[in-house]
């Protein structure tokens, strides 16, 4: 799965002949799961029709302040795109726009929506060798990387105009390449191992029975998730859970008992620099597991059960640099229960939830947690989903990580 996923992506089209490779551009950008509003500046659409752009994109193309939808006009804020993008990519963006965005020039949609942008800009020059090489475009690329801007290089090679040199616009496939990159590059947690625990365990009674609670994995797969959008890779260690998740720094290893999932985490912790262990693990084990399924012989049966082996308290006493994060579900002394176990199993913080909540909890979508630190500092967090809950922990965990 590409960083893009999701991503809410502005492309701005400035009036170069490149501008016919956007249409590409903006096909692999869909391809990889990102959201694509496409700006061009008027005079761009000499190159390539607004009607190829919208299509590929699934979105109407803007490119001036007023548009007219039938008797309606409409205003095209360009302070709304500036706050909606995850990140803007000017392509092809010509020496003309160059200078403009350099110098705080705003005479059409996309310049306005560069000066508001809120987010991270990038941008693939586009004319031709002596423009490229002229002190005024050098002038402005430098001026716009101070301010923070992106440059993805021109290349080298025919122009246009038939010279051949610097100047050509990237290709597609590189520009996608750079921005995965850059993006990954300064992602809070690139190289650094987490380790997540999640969804249930079965522990077996007979060849078609087992005792396991009802977790669906779901919060574990959600804080996997936003691991890897965090640059993490990530080891995922997954009970039977009908969850599924397809990210390239996410590797699943699924176990079916305590016993199993013990193992890999124990196999997998001395590198983690973060664990976070959200499975509900079960507490007991049938003692024996009957080869044969069992009969129904009489009015009433036992199963003899043992303790399985607590794996987050196993890592609290071996763990070294690791940040250690637990789980805790509770009903009653919430959170007195909960800093009990925080200190029991030598952890960094727990998360509680309440089974009291509504909406909270084992099957749900959604979950109301609160997380507590080592010196009992408790945040409290409202109902919302898992992904956003997930969100919510990781960012207790940048600052602890960071701080
Ligand atoms: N946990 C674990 N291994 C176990 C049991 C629990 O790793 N064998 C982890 C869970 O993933 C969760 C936390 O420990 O992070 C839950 O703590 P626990 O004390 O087991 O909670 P409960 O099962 O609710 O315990 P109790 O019944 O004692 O309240």
């Amino acid at each position: 799965m590409s960083i893009l996923k999701e991503k809410k992506i502005l492309v701005g089209v400035t009036a170069g002949i490149a501008a016919y490779k956007i249409a590409h551009l903006v096909r692999l950008l869909i391809k990889a799961g990102a959201q694509v509003q496409v700006v061009m500046t008027p005079a761009s659409k000499g190159f390539v029709t607004p009607l190829t752009l919208s299509t590929l994109s699934k979105n109407p193309v803007l490119s001036t302040f007023f548009s007219k939808e039938d008797e309606n006009e409409q205003w095209n804020s360009h302070v709304d795109l500036g706050l909606w993008a995850d990140l803007m990519i000017i392509a092809p963006a010509t020496a003309n726009t160059l200078s403009k965005m350099a110098n705080g020039t705003s005479d059409n949609l996309l310049l306005a929506t560069y000066l508001s942008a809120k987010s991270k800009v990038y941008f693939a020059p586009s004319m031709d060798l002596d423009m490229y090489k002229h002190p005024s475009t050098i002038a402005s690329v430098s001026k716009l990387e101070s301010f923070g801007n992106i440059c993805i290089p021109a290349e080298s090679g025919e122009l246009a105009s038939g010279l051949v040199g610097e100047g050509r616009m990237a290709e597609p496939e590189s520009i996608l390449t750079f921005i995965e990159a850059d993006i990954l590059k300064n992602l809070p947690l690139r190289n650094k191992k987490v380790l997540i625990t999640a969804g249930p365990t079965y522990e077996a009674i007979d060849p078609v029975r087992f005792i396991g609670n009802y977790s669906s994995g779901k919060m574990g797969f959600e804080l996997a998730k936003h691991a890897a959008n965090l640059g993490a890779e990530v080891v995922l260690v997954a009970g039977v859970s009908n969850e599924t998740v397809n990210h390239s720094l996410i590797k699943r290893i699924d176990v079916v008992t305590a016993q199993e999932m013990y193992d890999v985490v124990h196999q997998n912790f001395d590198t983690a620099a973060i664990a976070i262990l959200s499975a509900a693990v079960a507490d007991y084990r049938p003692k024996e597991v009957a080869s044969e399924k069992i009969k129904k012989d009489d009015a009433s049966m036992q199963i003899e059960l043992v303790k399985t082996k607590d794996i987050l308290a196993s890592l609290g006493t071996i763990k070294k640099e690791q940040l250690l994060v637990g789980f805790a579900l509770e009903t009653s002394d919430e959170v007195a229960n909960a800093i009990g176990k925080l200190k029991r199993k030598n952890l960094d913080f727990i998360v509680l939830n309440s089974l009291k909540d509504k909406g909270a909890g084992f099957k749900q979508e959604t979950n109301k947690v609160s997380i507590i630190d080592k010196s009992e500092k408790i945040s409290e967090f409202g109902l919302k989903s898992k992904t956003l809950v997930a969100k919510d922990i990781f960012n207790k965990i940048l600052k602890k990580f960071n701080g």
